[in-house]
C-alpha cells in the first residue's frame, strides 16, 4: 500500500531563541512546496513556543505543513517529577508529534524499555502522534543480534498499544552506530532491516497494519544518500540529526523523500 512518507528533523539539543525560529521559518514555505512527504520538526522544550510560532501555527493552523514535534516527554500526567515535562504542556505548546525511544535517551540516558513504553502508550493515549525508536549498538550488529534486538524493542515499546492506535505510529529505525557518525547504513542493509520489522509488526498486529505503518531511516541521511535510501520499499522516510540543523540540507531530504510518491 502507498505509504505517504515522513521526514524529521530531529534537531537534539541544539539551536537557540533565534537560531530555533529562524530555521523554522526557512522550512516552512519550502515544505508546503513539498506535498509528497509530512515534516516535522522535533524542536528542544524551551524553543517550542517560539518555534511554533515561526512555523505559523496559531495564526494560520493551515498555513503550514510543518509539525511541531517535541523530543521527549513524560508519561504522568502531572506531579511532582522535577525536570519533566507532560503530554498535557507539549499539547499546551501545539505540539502534535514526540519521538519515544531515542537511542541517546536509552543509551546515554539509561530508559528502559519499560519507561519507553510507558511514554509510547502516554503519547497516543493523549492522541497525539508518536514515533517510537529502535536501533542496534555495534557491537549487537556485530554479535548478530540486530533483529533480535529490533525485535525485542518492537514488542516492548508497543505492548499494550492497540492495532487503531498503531495508525498514529511512525517507527523509527536508527542503528546506533550510524548516528551522528557518518557512517550510514547501506540501502540494502537498511531495507533488510526494515523489511524485518515490518514482519514483526505482521506478528503482532496484522498485515494491514504492517503494511500501512510507515518506518523511517535516521543515522548519517544526509542530501548525497538520501535518495538511494528513500529508494527502497520499506523506508518510508528519515529523521534527521545533523543534516536537519540546515534548512538546504534538510529540504533537499524532504524534496528526495516526495518524489517517492
Ligand atoms: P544524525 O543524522 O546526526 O546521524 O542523527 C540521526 C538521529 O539520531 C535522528 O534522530
Amino acid at each position: 500500500m502507498a505509504r505517504t512518507p515522513s521526514v524529521g528533523g530531529n534537531w537534539k539539543m541544539n539551536t537557540d531563541r533565534t537560531t530555533g525560529p529562524a530555521l523554522a521559518r526557512d522550512l516552512a514555505p519550502a515544505a508546503a512546496a513539498n506535498p509528497g512527504c509530512e515534516v516535522a520538526v522535533f524542536v528542544p522544550f524551551p524553543y517550542l513556543l517560539a518555534v511554533g510560532e515561526a512555523l505559523g501555527h496559531g495564526s494560520s493552523p493551515r498555513g503550514t505543513r510543518v509539525r511541531l514535534g517535541a523530543q521527549d516527554c513524560y508519561f504522568a500526567p502531572d506531579g511532582a517529577y522535577t525536570g519533566e515535562v507532560s503530554i498535557h504542556m507539549l499539547k499546551d505548546c501545539g505540539v502534535s508529534v514526540v519521538l519515544t525511544g531515542h537511542s541517546e535517551r536509552r543509551h546515554v540516558l539509561g530508559e528502559t524499555d519499560q519507561l519507553v513504553n510507558a511514554k509510547t502508550r502516554a503519547v497516543l493515549d493523549a492522541d497525539l502522534e508518536c514515533v517510537l525508536c529502535i536501533g542496534e549498538t555495534l557491537d549487537q550488529r556485530q554479535a548478530g543480534r540486530t533483529d533480535a534486538v529490533n525485535e525485542a524493542r518492537l514488542r516492548a515499546g508497543l505492548a499494550g498499544v492497540t492495532a487503531e492506535q498503531m495508525a498514529h505510529v511512525t517507527i523509527a529505525y536508527e542503528p546506533v552506530w550510524a548516528i551522528g557518525t557518518g557512517k550510514v547504513a547501506t540501502p540494502a542493509d537498511a531495507q533488510t532491516a526494515h523489511a524485518r520489522c515490518r514482519a514483526v509488526l505482521a506478528e503482532m498486529f496484522d498485515s494491514a497494519v504492517a503494511d500501512a505503518t510507515r518506518i523511517i531511516y535516521g543515522g548519517s541521511m544526509k542530501p548525497t544518500n538520501a535518495a538511494e535510501l528513500l529508494a527502497e520499499p520499506d523506508i518510508d522516510g528519515g529523521l534527521i540529526g545533523g543534516a536537519s540543523l540546515k534548512a538546504a540540507d534538510f529540504l533537499a531530504i524532504v524534496e528526495a523523500a516526495g518524489e517517492q510518491t
